[in-house]
């Protein structure tokens, strides 16, 4: 695990950009997603909008906050999936925008389960089958996704759900990562605070599978193994990252705690857009402290470009080991001239374009989003996928001695 340190934006404004690839459909009612025909499908889960507008009573769901980064991770994807090379085997995607919720993301894997043809094709259902799925994003949406998959012995890898519990074989046998579990990183930010000999600390989680098991095991860790004090323990509401009246409630209460308290650093162990709303109070009430971050928010380019956000104080990060996706840029910087597709269309609809930038300029901005980290476990978890269809069906660089029918168990 490397260390970050965040300290002053190194952001670009974003701006229109046209890219694509593939064919995909958007209807009412329907989850956006892009699906590409294949003999074998790989589905793909990715929260291409950040929230939804859920409150707490039922209803249908409309989604915002679109994420360039998470787009571009998705291409990352099929961009992993051209590289695969099978001899007269065809390798297809079906990716969902889940909107990080659990249940759009539910109902994105029954789809996924059911529709084993193209539906945008009259013909006859093919072969074509989902047999993995990489996804989701956020360990609380992963553990929803990974009960249903296990039923249909579909394998699931995450390139970003860290959560300990998904590491219970017995509860989820078919779901594997590319990232390694919070076990690991719950040790390295305790061994951060000892390195500096800090005292005290405050541990702020959420109340979902990532924040509250993240944090619960910090705090075991703290009291196991070191003098060091955990001064509280806050736990944000489920539905923090609505930002109602609520939530700002909330927020005024724990920054009043937070100043009233000494403790020498304050652990977010959250996801990006609840650190961006308490990070955001922070700056706006004035409180400077030192505050230490969790792999879902470490590298938010969102966060490092905050106006003000020195003023928050020092952010010390943990970020897993990084690798570029070789050729990726390259491909997005000459994706340009391609036409659109779905997701990125639906983005367009909702946002005034920034029309006046240099297709240069455009492109710098566009290639800025790209990361190292989780881009590379997706492209990581393709790699892996493409690898298992080899050896299962015992391909050599002419041909393959078995046919793409195949059950899904066989492909763990
Ligand atoms: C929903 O939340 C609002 C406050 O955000 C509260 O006033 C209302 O009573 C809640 N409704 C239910 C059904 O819990
Ligand atoms: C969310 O937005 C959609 C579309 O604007 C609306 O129909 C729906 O009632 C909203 N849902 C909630 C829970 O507010
Ligand atoms: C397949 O997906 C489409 C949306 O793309 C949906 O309308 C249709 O009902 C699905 N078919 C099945 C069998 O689930
Ligand atoms: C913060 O400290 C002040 C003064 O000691 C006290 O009145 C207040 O209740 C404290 N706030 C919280 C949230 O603990
Ligand atoms: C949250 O809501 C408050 C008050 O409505 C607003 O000032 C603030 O900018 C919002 N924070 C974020 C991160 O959107
Ligand atoms: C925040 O506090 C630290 C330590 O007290 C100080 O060095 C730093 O200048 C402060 N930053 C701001 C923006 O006030
Ligand atoms: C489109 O791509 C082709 C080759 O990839 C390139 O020669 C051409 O200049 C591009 N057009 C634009 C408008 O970027
Ligand atoms: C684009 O237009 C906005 C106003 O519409 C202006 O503020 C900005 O400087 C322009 N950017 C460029 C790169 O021309
Ligand atoms: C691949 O192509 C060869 C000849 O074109 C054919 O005999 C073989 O059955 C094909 N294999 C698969 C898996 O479709």
């Amino acid at each position: 695990m490397h260390m970050l340190y965040l300290h002053g934006p190194t952001m670009f404004l974003m701006g229109l950009f046209f890219m694509s690839v593939f064919h995909s459909s958007f209807g009412e009612n329907s989850l956006l997603h892009a699906y590409y025909h294949g003999d074998i499908i790989i589905g793909g889960l990715f929260p291409i909008h950040l929230k939804t507008n859920r409150t707490n009573t039922s209803g249908p769901l409309s989604c915002s906050d679109y994420d360039v980064q998470m787009f571009l991770r998705s291409q990352v994807m099929i961009y992993a999936i051209r590289e695969i090379k099978l001899p007269n085997i065809t390798i297809g995607y079906d990716i969902y925008d889940t909107c990080g919720d659990v249940s759009l993301a539910v109902r994105a894997t029954l789809e996924l389960l059911n529709n084993q043809s193209d539906p945008q094709s009259c013909l006859l259902p093919s072969e074509a089958q989902m047999k993995v799925v990489i996804g989701e994003r956020y360990s609380e949406v992963s553990i929803a996704v990974a009960r249903i998959v296990a039923l249909s012995s579909v394998a699931q890898i995450s390139y970003a759900s860290t959560s300990k519990f998904l590491s219970d074989r017995f509860k989820f046998p078919t779901f594997l990562r590319t990232v390694p579990s919070d076990k690991y990183q719950t040790r390295g930010i305790v061994e951060l605070v000892k390195t500096f000999l800090w005292q005290t600390v405050i541990i702020v989680g959420s109340d979902d599978e990532y924040g509250l098991f993240g944090s619960d095991s910090l705090e075991d860790t703290f009291s196991q193994d070191t003098n060091i004090c955990v001064e509280f323990v806050q736990i944000l509401s489920a539905d923090f990252m609505t930002n109602n009246s609520q939530t700002q409630t909330e927020l005024t209460e724990l920054l009043e705690k937070i100043k009233n308290s000494s403790a020498e650093a304050i652990i977010l162990f959250t996801k990006d857009t609840n650190a961006e709303i308490i990070l955001e109070a922070a700056i706006r009430h004035k409180v400077n402290r030192t505050w230490i971050a969790s792999d879902a928010w470490s590298s938010s380019p969102k966060i490092s470009a905050m106006p003000d956000i020195k003023l928050a104080g020092e952010v010390f990060g943990f970020i897993f080991k990084q690798k570029e996706v070789p050729g990726f840029k390259d491909h997005v910087m000459s994706m340009f001239n391609g036409t659109e597709n779905a997701l990125l269309k639906d983005y367009l609809t909702q946002n005034p374009l920034c029309s006046n930038q240099s297709v240069e300029g455009r492109k710098k901005c566009l290639a800025s989003y790209i990361d190292q980290d989780e881009s590379y476990r997706i492209y990581l978890a393709v790699q892996v996928i493409g690898e298992g269809l080899r050896r299962l069906l015992k391909c050599d660089t002419h041909q393959c001695e078995h046919s793409s029918k195949f059950t899904a168990s066989e492909v763990q």
